[in-house]
Order: C-alpha cells, then sequence, then structure tokens
C-alpha cells in the first residue's frame, strides 16, 4: 500500500467518525433545555420585589449651582436609606424648620408649606411630602447625548 492510498483510507475513517458524532451531536441537540433567558428582574417572581440596586453616587459635596430658579435643587448627598413612607420622612429630620439649625441643612422651601389651593399650611404640604419626586441626588454622569443647555440668563 502506498502512502497516498493509506492516507485516502484514514481521510474516509476520519469522515466517518465525523458523520457519527454530528448524527450523535443532533440527537442530543434536540433534547437540551432550551436558551434561558434572564430578563432586568433575574427571574424573580412577579409577585415579589427584588432588592433596590444602589446606584453610583458621588459622596457629599458642596450644593451644586442652580441652572434657573426654579429648579428643585439637586441633592448634594447620598439619600441611601432614608425612607419616606406614611408616617415618616427622614429627609425632615435634618430639613424640617426645627432641626436646619442642629443639623446645618438647608431649610425646606416655604413654598413646600402652599396647598394646592393657595393655602398656607403650618407643615409640609402634602403635595411636597414626597421629596424625592423632585429631589435628585447629583451625580457626575457624563451627557448621553450632547445637548446646548445653558443656564438661565438670569443666573448666568
Ligand atoms: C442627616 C441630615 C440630612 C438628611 C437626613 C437629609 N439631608 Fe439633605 N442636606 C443636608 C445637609 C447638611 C445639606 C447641605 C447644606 C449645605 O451644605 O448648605 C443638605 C442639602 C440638601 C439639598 C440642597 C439644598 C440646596 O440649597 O441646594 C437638598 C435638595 C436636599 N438636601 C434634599 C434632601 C432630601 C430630599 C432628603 C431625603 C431623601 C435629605 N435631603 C435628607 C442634610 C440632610
Ligand atoms: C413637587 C416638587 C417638589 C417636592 C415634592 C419637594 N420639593 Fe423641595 N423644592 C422644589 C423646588 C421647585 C424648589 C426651588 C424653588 C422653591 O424654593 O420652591 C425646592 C427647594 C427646596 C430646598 C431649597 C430651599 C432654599 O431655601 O433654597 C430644599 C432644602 C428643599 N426643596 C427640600 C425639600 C424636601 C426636604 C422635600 C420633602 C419634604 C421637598 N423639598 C419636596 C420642588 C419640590
Amino acid at each position: 500500500m502506498n502512502v497516498r492510498n493509506l492516507m485516502l483510507i484514514v481521510a474516509l475513517a476520519l469522515g466517518a467518525a465525523g458523520a457519527l458524532s454530528l448524527a450523535t451531536s443532533t440527537a442530543t441537540a434536540a433534547d437540551e433545555a432550551p436558551v434561558a433567558i434572564k430578563g432586568l428582574r433575574g427571574g424573580t417572581p412577579l409577585n415579589q420585589d427584588n432588592p433596590p440596586v444602589a446606584s453610583h453616587q458621588e459622596r457629599d459635596h458642596p450644593v451644586g449651582d442652580r441652572d434657573f430658579v426654579q429648579m428643585p435643587p439637586l441633592i448634594p448627598h447620598n439619600t441611601a436609606n432614608y425612607q419616606i413612607t406614611k408616617n415618616f420622612n427622614k429627609c425632615m429630620d435634618c430639613h424640617a424648620w426645627q432641626r436646619a439649625k442642629a443639623s446645618g441643612a438647608t431649610k425646606v422651601s416655604v413654598t413646600h408649606f402652599r396647598s394646592r389651593e393657595g393655602q398656607e399650611l403650618d407643615n409640609i404640604s402634602p403635595r411636597r411630602y414626597f421629596c424625592t419626586q423632585c429631589h435628585v441626588p447629583q451625580t457626575d454622569a457624563k451627557p448621553l447625548v450632547a445637548n446646548e443647555f445653558r443656564r438661565a440668563r438670569g443666573l448666568q
């Protein structure tokens, strides 16, 4: 047998083995589990909540400048674990008028005592109760898209 015939036999044998393994692999492919798709909820059942994920936040830093006078100032400190519930508002622990002196926090704005009908209340107005509805912690995130936003002229 010359070398050429030997190589042919080896090639045929390898081909047969390849075909065999292909046959077995197609047989197992059908038995494999379906592709596991992982949603953002990470498989948590719909009737359960995921624990909140800490987003990147700068550490406490000086109060930022405002870009227009009616702007809710950004929160210059971490607010992780500051709860605002029906019975308790952690923010008011420091920002209430009677607490501001001791805590060094800015007094909550006088506008926050006005009801929807314009009546001045003696405590924080329900429409200003959920502070983080308007005030958000400031982070050093880079803008995702370019923009030409400019600070209000009165504050430039
Ligand atoms: C432990 C006390 C404390 C708690 C609790 C707290 N803050 Fe503050 N906050 C401060 C201090 C101190 C400052 C900084 C004041 C300064 O540097 O002039 C501040 C600044 C701010 C400012 C900026 C004010 C400005 O003049 O620009 C906002 C807005 C604010 N906090 C909102 C909140 C909100 C909303 C919560 C609740 C989620 C909260 N804070 C909870 C102490 C607190
Ligand atoms: C509906 C939106 C909204 C909610 C809710 C809200 N604020 Fe404000 N806040 C503003 C806006 C707008 C300003 C700036 C204009 C002003 O003073 O009213 C402001 C101003 C402030 C200031 C700066 C005051 C100053 O003298 O410069 C502080 C401190 C503050 N808010 C704290 C709070 C806290 C604490 C809560 C929750 C108890 C809260 N705010 C809820 C919109 C809101």
